[in-house]
């Protein structure tokens, strides 16, 4: 009886070198615990409208935290209907405080968004530094299945980026977000997304895997919020047959790359309507290689809700299943009849309950597994780019 269980157990494969290619396994986040974060040089939160001035932090309500967790339940069934296999983190106790040698912070975050963290690029995966205390130990939640894959794939490469200090020194400011939130966009972009500086210094290297967009052998890199140049170089070196693109777009507080700019199928890329890329080589390097951007639809909200730190741009935060087939959120109705014009099956996934445990369908997502073999989709380069 045991052995035949064994040799039931599915058999982990772990490849993944797009951001298209047929979907099979995937993770999808938990809501369970997630906190609005204990103050740090990294993240000081906010929102005294929703009953978190700053410096309190705590649990979000257990409300809102049921209505995530059924939807992202309810995400998960409809990937298995279809046949994808779906695993789950294991969420610790986030209200805990933590330290290192070198600091104590109050509170964790939360195991929500799992492409925060994991960067799957063909059999490897990658679990990225982070730049922020609270999710420092983030980690750990994945742990359980990434040494699960590793037991039963041969071929599976479990890496981890160096884990930063994050003492002092990696920060400009210790209040940095409480005097950034009072500029106007404007400002922030004229003061830091031209110079490509915010709050991080360049003492170590520091990237969230949500900055990198997947396009076979070339990968797109947002500077931003909380990846530093430091952090694109430290990528470049681990992926040296790879070619790593450093972008960015404008935008006052850029933070992952998947709101912003995102490959559908072969081809094609739907683009922020807002957030043009400061790069011109970025529109060059496509059109020199057939490639199509289209601009997003308007987002069907223009407010973001409570306790949210994304943005209403989640509206482009697509889970794409094959070159034919994407997942966008139910309520957006501009973007998904877009997608079904550009010639996709459009599946309606309710998902804005989610959004304030940290994103939307693609956020809350990490390929494990999609069938498809490493492609130079960008054969005519840009020199320097
Ligand atoms: N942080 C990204 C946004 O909200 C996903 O635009």
């Amino acid at each position: 009886m045991a052995e035949e269980t064994v040799e039931q157990r599915p058999r982990t494969k772990v490849c993944s070198w797009n951001e298209w290619d047929p979907l099979k396994h995937v993770i999808v986040g938990v809501a369970t615990g997630t906190m609005v974060q204990a103050p740090e040089p990294a993240m000081q939160r906010n929102w005294p409208q929703y009953g978190f001035p700053y410096p309190t932090y705590g649990p979000l309500p257990k409300e809102m935290e049921e209505k995530a967790n059924e939807q992202l339940d309810q995400f998960a069934a409809l990937l298995e209907k279809r046949g994808i296999r779906v695993d789950r983190p294991t969420p610790l106790d986030f209200s805990q405080r933590v330290q290192t040698p070198d600091w104590v912070q109050d509170s964790m975050f939360g195991c929500m968004p799992p492409r925060d963290l994991l960067l799957t690029v063909g059999p490897e995966i990658l679990e990225a530094t982070m730049s922020q205390r609270s999710r420092w130990f983030e980690y750990l939640c994945y742990r359980p299945l990434l040494e699960q894959y590793f037991k039963e794939d041969p071929e599976f490469i479990w890496s981890a980026a160096p884990k930063p200090r994050l003492t002092d020194e990696s920060y400009y400011s210790k209040t940095f977000w409480l005097d950034f939130e009072r500029l106007s966009e404007e400002e922030q972009i004229e003061k830091h997304t031209y110079r490509k500086v915010w709050n991080l210094t360049e003492k170590e290297p520091l990237f969230d895997a949500a900055d990198v967009g997947r396009f076979g052998k070339d990968l797109f890199v947002q500077r931003s919020t909380v990846t530093n140049a430091a952090g694109i170089s430290w990528l470049r070196r681990h992926f040296p047959n790879h070619r790593i693109h450093e972008v960015t777009f404008r935008e006052g507080a850029p933070m992952h790359i998947d709101a912003t700019f995102v490959p559908l199928r072969p081809g094609l890329a739907l683009s922020n309507r807002k957030r043009v890329s400061l790069e011109p080589e970025l529109k060059e390097l496509f059109k020199k290689n057939d490639w199509e951007i289209v601009e997003c639809a308007p987002p069907a909200r223009d407010k973001k809700p409570p306790l949210c730190y994304c943005s209403v741009w989640l509206s482009m935060n697509v889970l794409v299943l094959d070159p034919k087939t994407v997942c966008v959120e139910a309520s957006e109705t501009a973007q998904m009849e877009q997608l079904d014009k550009l010639g996709f099956e459009v599946i309606p996934v309710p998902f804005w309950d989610v959004a304030p445990f940290g994103g939307g369908l693609h956020c809350a997502t990490a390929d494990v597994y999609r069938e498809g073999t490493l492609e130079d989709y960008f054969p005519k380069q840009i020199p320097g780019f």
